[in-house]
């Protein structure tokens, strides 16, 4: 019963309507940021009902464009998530701020508003909520801390690519919000990154994104174009080029039928695994639409005679990809020994980081492939029962 070829845990799914716009952008004589990158930032912002996207080389380059652009820097705390990746904090550090974690909700895994409040000082400048796996933050109980409390919010949906909260999808409100193109992302350029937000905080990101340039090298290069800029700012080289939205225009298209497959996809694999008490399927409160990035299955490790690393082991043996999100921010070396943090000291991501394993989720997967997941997690947690 062992499936004959590894399965991939999360390939892109790219089709001969990508293939073809690249090809026609390489031919075009404009292959940098230009009409492509115009018209994918539009119909991103169209798709969500975003007040505006600005389209950039990552998502990490949003985050850190918008903690710039809001004024973030030396002497400021930003309140984040330790259930993340890297790049959410490093860019705190990026602006000479300091990075205060708050421990997540049991269920979600997403920051708890609680431990967010318990860690407001007077040096909060704003709070990086992430999506986590997709699933949207309890954002009603940030907006409120942070109106009360005079911070900014800048929202992680690495992930939250479409998800919704409460009815509106993520990237619609006012808040300034990053989104990742990443390989395998649920929507992929291979690298890049979608800042969402009002049109003025767009206006000045755009240009801090952009060496500090009062006017980018489209608009002087056109036939309307003048040679004549100015550095207001020594701003980053962070745009995204029309290559990449190339890529981006068709996988905009064709995104509501992976969200379709994620979220069949998903459906399954908790069926599939409800009746085994040793595992946990993810949660979806009933306020939320889930992107359904990741499928983060939680083992009940006092049901098993091995661990987590040895169950990945054991599904790495039937051929079935899989990986971890993520190691906690304060495991790492550099965020551990600057901040002194121990394992404990966010025991609620630490415990179920030690629990988690993340299956193949991504609109490429058959049903097959989805039975051969199943029945290897089945089988290794019956092989292991205690
Ligand atoms: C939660 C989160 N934030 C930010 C990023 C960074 O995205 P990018 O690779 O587009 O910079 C990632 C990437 O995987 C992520 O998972």
């Amino acid at each position: 019963m062992v499936r004959q070829e590894f399965l991939p845990f999360a390939p892109p799914l790219i089709g001969e309507e990508e293939i073809s716009e690249v090809v026609a952008t390489l031919r075009s004589g404009w292959i940098t940021t230009g009409p492509k990158t115009k018209r994918f930032e539009s119909e991103f912002a169209a798709y969500l009902g975003a007040p505006g996207a600005l389209a950039l080389n990552s998502c990490t380059a949003g985050l850190h464009t918008a903690l710039v652009t809001l004024g973030v820097g030396p002497g400021d705390e930003v309140i984040s998530t330790p259930l993340t990746f890297a790049a959410s904090i490093n860019v705190i550090e990026h602006v000479g701020a300091r990075p205060v974690l708050a421990d997540v909700q049991p269920d979600t895994l997403n920051i708890d508003p609680a431990e967010v409040e318990a860690n407001i000082g007077p040096r909060t400048k704003a709070i990086i909520p992430v999506h986590f796996a997709g699933h949207p933050v309890d954002l009603d109980a940030i907006d409120d801390l942070a109106r009360r409390h005079g911070l900014h919010v800048l929202e992680d949906a690495a992930h939250a690519l479409p998800a919704r909260y409460k009815g509106r999808w993520i990237g619609s409100g006012k808040n300034p919000v990053a989104f990742s193109f990443y390989a395998t992302k649920n929507l992929t350029t291979g690298e890049g990154g979608m800042l969402t937000g009002s049109p003025e905080f767009l206006e000045r990101a755009r240009i801090v994104s952009l060496h500090g340039m009062s006017r980018d090298a489209w608009k002087r290069y056109d036939k309307s174009g003048q040679w004549y800029y100015e550095v207001l700012l020594p701003g980053f080289k962070y745009n995204m080029t029309d290559i990449q939205a190339a890529i981006g225009i068709w996988q905009l298209r064709k995104l509501a039928s992976f969200e379709q497959r994620r979220r069949a996809v998903a459906a399954a694999y908790d069926r599939g695994f409800a009746d085994d008490d040793a595992l946990e399927a993810p949660t979806e409160r009933p306020d939320v639409e889930h992107a359904w990035h990741l499928y983060v299955l939680r083992l009940r490790l006092e049901a098993l005679r091995i661990d987590r690393d040895q169950f990945i082991d054991e599904l790495t043996r039937r051929n079935i990809g899989t990986s971890v999100h993520f190691i906690p921010i304060h495991l790492h070396p550099y965020y551990r020994e600057k901040y002194r943090f121990g394992p404990e000291t966010y025991p609620i991501a630490y415990s179920n980081y030690r629990r988690m394993i993340s299956l193949p989720l991504n609109a490429r997967l058959t049903d097959a492939d989805v039975g051969n997941v199943i029945d290897a997690v089945r089988d290794v947690a019956r092989t292991y029962r205690r």
